[in-house]
């Protein structure tokens, strides 16, 4: 089960308003933990609600990640820090692979050898905020045709999530922007498990397919792909 914690969290703002994440206020992500393999380090942390500006919430968003992503990479024994590469990619330590989603209140981080993984990629989303007005951008028509067989109200926030925990994971690998219409996505829903692969021009890359697991709960879409080496 996914339960995305978003009590008031040890996040707070300074005298100046910037807003502060304290490294301890990581602690390990229940519902990550339930998706991925146990060599996967897995860590959310929580920021007060508030009404912040654009700006303020940003960095608070930043800041959560980063501290989760510090927390995983302890936990899988790596000294280092995350560094932010131009197109706003994580830079993790060599040897590492690892991935940052947040939403709203909750900011998650995995992170796991390399020698484990090619690649991970996570994504939290707020069902509410996947608006139905971007199925046709998000879906390609092979996963509208499901979709419509199937129904569910909820799977279009499924897709739009597991689409961005498998791009997070083609990214580092292939060095290429991918759009929807690039990938497809087969949900096992019985299974909570899914499959992607990237069916666009950027296919003659031969990008390995993602493999993954979602799960839903209180509102909210939590999905982990990898991709394993071998
Ligand atoms: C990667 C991306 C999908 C994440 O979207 P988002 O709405 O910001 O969602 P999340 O909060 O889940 O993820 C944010 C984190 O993803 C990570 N990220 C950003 N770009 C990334 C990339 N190219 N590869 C892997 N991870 C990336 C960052 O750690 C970021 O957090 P940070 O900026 O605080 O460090 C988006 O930023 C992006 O690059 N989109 C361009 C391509 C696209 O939209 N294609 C269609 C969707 S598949």
């Amino acid at each position: 089960m996914v339960t995305p914690d978003t009590r008031p969290g040890p996040t707070r703002a300074d005298p100046a308003g910037r807003p502060h994440v304290a490294p301890h206020s990581a602690r390990v992500s229940s519902g990550l933990r339930a998706l991925l393999s146990p060599s996967v380090a897995a860590y959310e942390v929580s920021l007060l609600p508030s009404d912040p500006t654009p700006a303020v919430r940003r960095e608070a968003e930043f800041r959560a990640g980063r501290a989760a992503a510090a927390a995983a990479l302890a936990d899988i024994g790596v000294d280092g820090q995350v560094g932010r590469g131009t197109d706003r990619r994580p830079l993790w330590p060599s040897g590492v692979v690892g991935s940052i989603s947040h939403c709203g209140h909750l900011a998650v981080a995995v992170a796991a050898p390399g020698t484990a993984f090619r690649a991970l990629g996570v994504d939290v989303e707020d069902l509410g905020d996947v608006d139905d007005e971007v199925r046709a951008v998000v879906l390609t028509p092979t996963e509208q045709a499901a979709l419509e067989a199937t129904g569910g109200s909820a799977l279009l926030g499924i897709v739009f999530s597991v689409k961005e925990s498998a791009y997070k994971c083609w990214s580092p690998l292939l060095d290429v922007t991918l759009d929807w219409a690039d990938i497809e996505v087969t949900l096992d829903r019985s299974a909570g498990s899914f499959t992607a692969d990237v069916v666009g021009p950027s296919a003659r890359l031969r990008p390995p397919t993602v493999t993954g697991r979602y799960a839903v709960h209180r509102g909210h879409v939590l999905s982990a792909g990898w991709v394993g080496q071998g």
